[in-house]
């Protein structure tokens, strides 16, 4: 029989021992604890009514992060400490500052959003230990969760207004001292109803394991792969969990170059990557997905799905960025750009991994910016990502590195057109040669994000926007980009 899976939740350690590797965190609350507060909306990642709060131990500090519980599987909790809505209630009865919030500044209406806003905002006020957070801070925490009926207002007025009434501290000693009992010292393996869910936290247990079971899915983040479950109903009998292995969820600086270990979140891996971008990346970074997305996705994932529409792509392919795969046979390293074969097929080989990422980092005469076309400020996906990267000397363009994203089956370089810039001087007849160019690296198709001449169109006038920038050095204001989904923005 395989060990139990075993979290913190409510004050006590809960084990589970036959529930499908594949049960979501929302449904063992509801349907097994029985804790309703948490909602189901979209059962996607989107709507953010089945917000909760995971703790987990990082280097013995407690970190706290917000997520969708729909699209997460109770596996992952392993060693973990759930906080769901029914934690915010003091043990008198007292209604937690959130609460109190929401309800003086009439936050809620029919109330189904609220539990999610409660969990968006009591990570936020756990994380600022009670400080009154910034309109910016308040937007991103909210990104991930839609209202129907109150209207945002009076959530970000309870967002503010939670500040001003009395404090209620948070004991991450004690939670990191009753975590650390939890922790285990080797890989280990749930099976249950057929289904198996390795838990490798080596990166030779995971070549092992990749190599022994060549069919079993590998999970990251599972903001991808945890819809396959929840709207596809596939059935995943075999899951290697990268969540666990320490050796891929490291930041490391290197000559010239960031690695990114495949595991770090894509919230702290746009954090390490905006240090040394900040003018270029930051816009990107806060409009990816949501906030909880982000703390749950990783950038190893994100590449290794390779959406044509993906948004790390095209600025990382831009870079020069290499990704490095792994497997018990040692390492290979790939140009981002040859790593993508066509739709949906990577030169990923037999046993591999995807294990970390090499961002480059900024060199003299760098001009990079990165661009997304989408209809929503957070929470949508793109129409169309570009990414510039240029080496200018004086005027003239020595080298020039173009992607995009959502203008082809993968993401792509622009090759006729950086060849018809190199050399050039930086001209607006340059530009313009340019953009007509665009026309033969690109053919898009037409869905239900933008028509095929809209995309092309936006290609062209964003490199037009670069042109713009890198004359002036300036960034546009973000609402110059895209004034139609800066004005429909919900949070
Ligand atoms: C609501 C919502 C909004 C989203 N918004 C955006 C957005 O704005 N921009 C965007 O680009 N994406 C977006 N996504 C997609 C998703 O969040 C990203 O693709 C994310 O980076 C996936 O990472 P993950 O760790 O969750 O991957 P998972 O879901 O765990 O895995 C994704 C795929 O990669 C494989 N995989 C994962 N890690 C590895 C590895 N180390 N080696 C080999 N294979 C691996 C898995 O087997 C699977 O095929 C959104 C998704 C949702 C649900
Ligand atoms: S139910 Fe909508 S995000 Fe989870
Ligand atoms: S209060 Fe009804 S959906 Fe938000």
């Amino acid at each position: 029989m395989s060990e139990p899976i075993r979290f913190f939740y409510r004050g006590a350690v809960h084990e589970i021992r036959d529930a499908a590797p594949t049960q979501t965190i929302l449904q063992h609350l509801r349907e097994d604890l029985h804790c309703t507060g948490t909602k189901e909306g979209c059962a996607e990642g989107d709507c953010g009514a089945c917000t909760v709060v995971i703790g987990s131990l990082e280097d013995g500090e407690v970190t706290l992060k917000a997520v969708n519980s729909c699209i997460q599987f109770t596996p992952t909790l392993d060693g973990k400490a759930l906080f769901s809505v029914e934690d915010l209630q003091q043990p008198d009865g007292t209604l937690h500052p959130v609460q109190q919030a929401l309800v003086e500044c009439h936050g809620s209406q029919c109330g189904f959003c609220t539990p999610g806003f409660a969990m968006s905002l009591w990570g936020m006020y756990v994380k600022q230990e009670g400080k009154r957070p910034s309109r910016c801070q308040i937007d991103d925490a909210l990104s991930g969760n839609l209202c129907r009926c109150t209207g945002y207002r009076p959530i970000i007025d309870a967002a503010r207004r939670m500040s001003e009434l009395p404090p209620v501290a948070f004991d991450r000693a004690a939670l990191a001292e009753r975590l650390s009992g939890l922790q285990r010292s080797h890989g280990f393996s749930y099976t249950a109803h057929g289904q198996r869910f390795h838990v490798p936290r080596t990166l030779e247990e995971l070549a092992a394991l990749r190599a022994g079971h060549p069919a079993a899915v590998l999970l990251a983040g599972s903001t991808d792969v945890g819809l396959w479950v929840t709207k596809q109903m596939r059935v995943l009998n075999d899951v290697i969990y990268l969540g666990q292995v320490a050796a891929l969820q490291a930041v490391e600086e290197g000559e010239g170059m960031l690695e990114i270990g495949a595991g770090v979140s894509l919230e702290d891996a746009y954090a390490a990557v905006c240090r040394h971008y900040p003018d270029e990346l930051s816009e990107l970074w806060q409009r990816f997905a949501s906030l909880p997305i982000r703390n749950a996705g990783t950038l190893g994932g994100n590449v290794a799905n390779g959406s044509p529409i993906g948004d790390s792509m095209p600025w990382l392919i831009a870079l020069g960025a290499q990704v490095v795969l792994g497997s018990g046979g040692g390492q290979r390293v790939l140009a981002l750009e040859d790593f993508y074969l066509g739709y949906q097929q990577k030169d990923l080989r037999p046993g591999e991994f995807v294990q970390a990422v090499r961002v480059p980092l900024p060199r003299p005469g760098l001009r990079f910016r990165t661009y997304k076309l989408a209809k929503r400020f957070d929470q949508d996906i793109s129409a169309v990502c570009a990414a510039f990267a240029f080496t200018l000397i004086g005027d003239t363009i020595a080298s020039a590195r173009i992607a995009f994203g959502g203008m082809a089956a993968t993401p792509k370089r622009a090759s006729t057109a950086e060849a018809l810039l190199a050399g050039k001087p930086w001209t607006e007849d340059t530009l313009r040669a340019a953009m007509a160019a665009l026309a033969q690296d690109y053919a898009p198709l037409s869905d239900m994000r933008a028509s095929s001449s809209y995309r092309m169109q936006a290609a062209q006038n964003l490199l037009r926007r670069f042109w713009f920038e890198t004359r002036t050095n300036d960034p546009l204001p973000a609402s110059s980009v895209n004034a139609f989904a800066l004005a429909g923005s919900a949070a």
